[in-house]
């Protein structure tokens, strides 16, 4: 019987993982840049509450956890971005990611547009 990992595209780069892996384990074991600047050296390790994880998720991936759905009510984050937080999330298929600009990847093309006019 044939086992199919999940594909997970990050930018130009696509990998491979196990069913069920969380997903900041995959993207840090693969050397994709998780964090920008200096979250890389800072973040909470895994914990959900630094934030700094932050990732636009296409795909199947766990239900938002009770530590993560907290964390991405708290500014600057915004509950109504649809971001996902690595470190809380599983793998359960194919994905497609997209990591925003700024300390804590909440930065969409849109935001950085708005925030310069401000
Ligand atoms: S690593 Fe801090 S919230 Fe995910």
């Amino acid at each position: 019987m044939k086992i199919t990992m999940p594909t997970i595209i990050f930018g130009e780069q696509v990998i491979e993982c196990e069913q069920g892996e969380n997903l900041r384990h995959v993207l840090l074991k693969a050397k994709l840049p998780l964090y920008n600047g200096i979250a890389a050296a800072i973040h909470c390790r895994g914990m959900g509450t630094c934030g700094t994880c932050a990732i636009d998720v296409e795909g199947s991936v766990s239900e938002i956890t009770s530590v993560e759905k907290w964390r991405l009510s708290f500014p600057p984050h915004k509950s109504d971005s649809g971001l996902r937080l690595a470190c809380q999330c599983k793998v359960l298929g194919d994905l497609k990611l997209k990591k925003h600009g700024g300390m804590w990847g909440n930065r969409t093309d849109a935001s950085s547009r708005s925030s310069r006019n401000a």
